[in-house]
């Protein structure tokens, strides 16, 4: 075990002693910073943006700096309290509900930022779809949801197979002409009011779906609340170290939840200007955002730091990244050797976070007032439990591999799964919250990642699941039988491997595995198709039919293949 730490640089920082806080904090201390703590209504688009509208000293500072390789615009609180008033007018005028699934297909823009929070203030739910996706798992996410209203761009659209959902009402185009027969955004935007008043809703009411992958079946709604944002709210000052005046780049797309709970919620709760970038990654564009938007805080993934690392050391030389202060990083696990390449290309720590679509919100963490141990995710969040239990829930002594689990009950908490109650429960044992990755916890208290229990891939820190890619892969015409599995890879962490057997009548080439790849990327999403295929005689499955993706994973890496006695003849 390295037991390697680097040591806290001295600092004003929002969490000061960790020891301390941890033993006497409880999650109510939070809500005193809030003006519904005396109504219990609420409503986390005003936290968010109209209370820093509301105050003369907040009003005009930049809220959004989007930048594109072709559009730049700021829009201030006031701007963006201005905007999404307006669009929630027009959802109003189009008879969108309390409750109602509004639905987001589009690139990040500045219209995004506005249609979002218009959703939240008329108290309806948004849910963020990443814009990579095709028809198949767009299809899933609007049927699923029962969506109402989706807004979208005239490019994606042609992804949207309108005639097989019944329940989707209202299309809204932005950047559409006048021979679509939709909702222009534009024209609406002109002609609706600047002033709305916000629907205040409960606490416990619904603000937002984001979809994700299991092991089995499709992808599921994961339904988080207003609540939750009394723990965006405490991550943002205590783990991203937010400072009144900061700029802050969180660089997920807000099709992850990544990029709703840090990318909108944490930072504009906390009152900071927030940088977003769209376009296409490359290590030098994203240098040059932090040298050009003098990025304070950044919150990133271990993928794009290890192609930045790639791209060598006269990529940094060339900008000046003096005003980055705080480096964070999430989604997959953080290579000891990037967090080195941080120390010497930015004289920073890199620190690493861990939480998931069903939290809602970070709970394990390496904090900026505190030493870090390179390739631990850190430890629990003051008013979080986190602890290593065995398939009953039973508390495992330190030093023990087992189950991550959570205590259940902290503010940010998925309150439901989509139509799914039976699935929502499964994640429950013995009060905990289990969440299928395993880990140990040494002596101190720090926890160290070792990798999934299921089956569920995470590719460039993107979670897939093999069924979807297995489903669709089943689909093509030449395929018979399919098995998905992760295969390590250095850069992306993982990489998608299918194993297919083929139709009668249909022979190996390089040009029908290269047809099968591009089939399951025109239908699902580009980061779901696999890199590799190989074809197989037959896919091993256990006697009751089901996919031993296990063995599948044995075999590819040269591994024992251990029990395989419910493998059918
Ligand atoms: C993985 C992203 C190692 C983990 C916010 C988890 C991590 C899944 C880390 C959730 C980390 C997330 N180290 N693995 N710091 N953070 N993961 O739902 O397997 O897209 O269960 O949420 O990503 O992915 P999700």
């Amino acid at each position: 075990m390295d037991m390697q730490t680097i040591k806290a640089r001295a600092g004003d920082h929002n969490l000061e002693n960790y020891e301390e806080k941890y033993k006497n904090f409880n999650w109510d201390e939070v809500k005193s910073n809030f003006t519904w703590s005396e109504t219990d209504k609420v409503n986390i688009a005003y936290e968010t943006i109209d209370k820093h509208a509301a105050d003369p000293a907040k009003k005009d500072q930049a809220a959004l700096i989007y930048s594109s390789p072709d559009r730049e615009e700021t829009l201030s609180f006031d701007q963006l309290k201005r905007k999404s008033n307006q669009f929630a007018n027009v959802l109003k005028k189009y008879e969108i509900e309390k409750g109602d699934r509004v639905f987001l297909f589009m690139h990040r823009s500045p219209e995004f930022y506005a249609a979002f929070f218009g959703i939240l203030k008329v108290g309806a739910i948004a849910g963020p779809l990443f814009e990579a996706f095709m028809e198949q798992a767009v299809r899933d996410r609007l049927e699923d949801s029962e969506a109402r209203m989706l807004i979208t761009t005239p490019d994606l659209l042609e992804r949207v197979p309108l005639n097989e959902l019944p329940n989707l009402e209202k299309i809204v185009l932005v950047g559409g002409s006048d021979s679509d027969h939709h909702i222009n955004f534009e024209k609406e935007m002109q002609k609706a009011s600047e002033d709305f008043e916000i629907e205040w809703v409960d606490l416990e009411d619904g603000m937002l779906l984001h979809y994700t992958s299991g092991s089995t079946g499709k992808p599921k709604g994961v339904y988080h609340v207003h609540n939750a944002m009394i723990q965006h709210y405490q991550t943002g000052k205590w783990v991203l170290d937010l400072k009144d005046d900061d700029v802050y780049w969180c660089t997920a797309d807000p099709g992850w939840v990544t990029g709703t709970s840090y990318g909108i919620f944490a930072p504009w709760l906390n009152g900071v200007t927030n940088v977003v970038r769209g376009g296409r990654f490359s290590p030098d564009d994203w240098y040059g955002t932090l040298d050009d938007k003098n990025v304070n805080v950044w919150y990133s993934a271990p993928t794009a730091f290890r192609k930045m690392l790639s791209a060598g050391e006269e990529a940094v030389k060339k900008h000046d990244l003096s005003s980055l202060r705080h480096i964070l990083s999430v989604g997959e696990p953080l290579n000891p050797e990037v967090i080195t390449w941080g120390l010497k290309a930015f004289d920073l720590r890199i620190h690493d976070t861990w939480w998931m679509t069903e939290t809602g919100a970070m709970l394990i963490c390496n904090y900026p007032s505190e030493d870090i141990r390179p390739g631990s995710m850190g430890r629990p969040l003051p008013g979080i439990k986190a602890s290593i239990v065995d398939n009953e829930g039973n508390e495992l002594p330190a030093n023990q591999m087992g189950n991550l689990a959570i205590k259940e009950g902290w503010p940010s908490m998925m309150r439901a799964v989509w139509d799914n109650p039976g699935k929502f429960e499964s994640y429950f044992i013995n009060g905990w919250y289990v969440s299928g990755d395993s880990a140990y916890r040494d002596e101190d208290g720090y926890f160290w990642f070792q990798g999934r229990l299921d089956d569920v891939i995470n590719t460039s820190g993107e979670r897939v699941g093999p069924f979807e890619v297995e489903s669709k892969l089943i689909e093509h015409e030449a395929v018979a039988e399919a098995g998905v599995i992760g295969k390590p890879d250095p850069e992306r962490g993982e990489i998608i491997k299918a194993f297919v057997t083929l139709r009668d009548g249909y022979s190996e080439s390089d040009e029908l595995l290269e047809d099968i790849r591009q089939f399951v990327k025109k239908g699902l999403s580009a980061h779901a198709a696999p890199r590799e295929i190989e074809i197989k005689d037959t896919i091993p499955k256990t006697r009751s039919g089901k996919i031993m993706r296990r063995l599948l994973k044995s075999w590819e890496l040269g591994l024992p293949t251990g029990d395989t006695s419910t493998l059918e003849e």
